[in-house]
């Protein structure tokens, strides 16, 4: 029996440990959506920066209130442009045969991808582009090599250039870095927390539900301690007369 419950706790704890594995070499977000301002500030910066391009279909306006602390006139007032009808989604006006012209590629719905590619991918992506020195090229990712994406946050960031580093005989990009003459509006760190800002968005995006589901496991919980400890009485109860 001891055995069983010793195999049940170390897959519960490496189960955990195989989820968050798997990519390399990728920052830690720190996502936290019940922290209400950042996804507020969150919010923002993927409405001005990022909907001219992605879509975040699955998810309803009017779910944002909830979830951001905020009332729906600020957000029709902060967030939406153009018009808007109740229950819409937070699609976007590009057509997506226009925006593979354009990029080369179609950029994608936004909905899942904190779920599907992680929020530390996220993350990381956001803090990985770099100039590359082929003109042609244009903005690179550290992460995702050669994408179509522009480094839209520029103007926050900076214009970071990569080092390089050789490696059999390739050179691969070792670092990336914002030289100070070409910094942005933000520091390093201000970035770094606008960044973490819109994954957290995105990851609340991808699951409206996490905040909610984690009060109400704290609930479930006490419940099941409570229910416990009734039990336990019950029990003393029903053996006393039988001693
Ligand atoms: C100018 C258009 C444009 C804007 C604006 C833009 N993106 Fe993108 N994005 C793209 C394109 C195109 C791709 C596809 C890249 C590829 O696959 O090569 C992409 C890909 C991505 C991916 C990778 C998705 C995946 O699973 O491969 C993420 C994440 C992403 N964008 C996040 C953002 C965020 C966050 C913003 C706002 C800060 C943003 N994008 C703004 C065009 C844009």
């Amino acid at each position: 029996m001891k055995k069983i419950a010793l195999c049940v706790l170390l897959g519960l704890f490496s189960g955990g440990a195989f989820a968050a594995g798997g990519g390399g070499d990728l920052m830690d977000a720190q996502v936290d959506v019940s922290d209400t301002a950042s996804l507020q500030r969150g919010a923002k910066l993927f409405a001005n920066n990022c909907m001219g391009c992605h879509s975040a279909e699955y998810m309803r306006w009017n779910a944002l209130p909830e979830g951001l602390g905020v009332s729906m006139e600020t957000i029709e007032e902060t967030l939406i442009y153009g018009s808007y009808q109740q229950g819409d989604m937070m699609n976007v006006a590009m057509r997506g045969a226009d925006a593979a012209d354009w990029f080369g590629a179609e950029p994608p719905d936004l909905s899942l991808t904190a779920r599907s590619r992680g929020a530390d991918w996220v993350y990381t992506y956001l803090n990985s582009f770099y100039r590359d020195p082929d003109a042609s090229i244009g903005w690179n990712n550290q992460l995702l090599a050669n994408s179509s994406m522009p480094h839209v946050l520029w103007r926050l960031q900076g214009v970071p250039e990569p080092t390089y580093e050789e490696q059999g005989g390739e050179l691969l990009v070792a670092g990336i870095q914002v030289p100070e003459a070409q910094a942005g509006t933000l520091s390093e760190a201000e970035y770094h927390q606008a960044t973490r800002d819109i994954t957290n968005f995105m990851a609340f995006v991808a699951e409206p539900v996490r905040a909610k589901r984690q009060e109400i496991g704290v609930w479930v919980i006490g419940f099941l301690v409570v229910f416990t400890a009734l039990a336990y009485l019950l029990k003393r109860e029903y053996w006393r007369d039988i001693h």
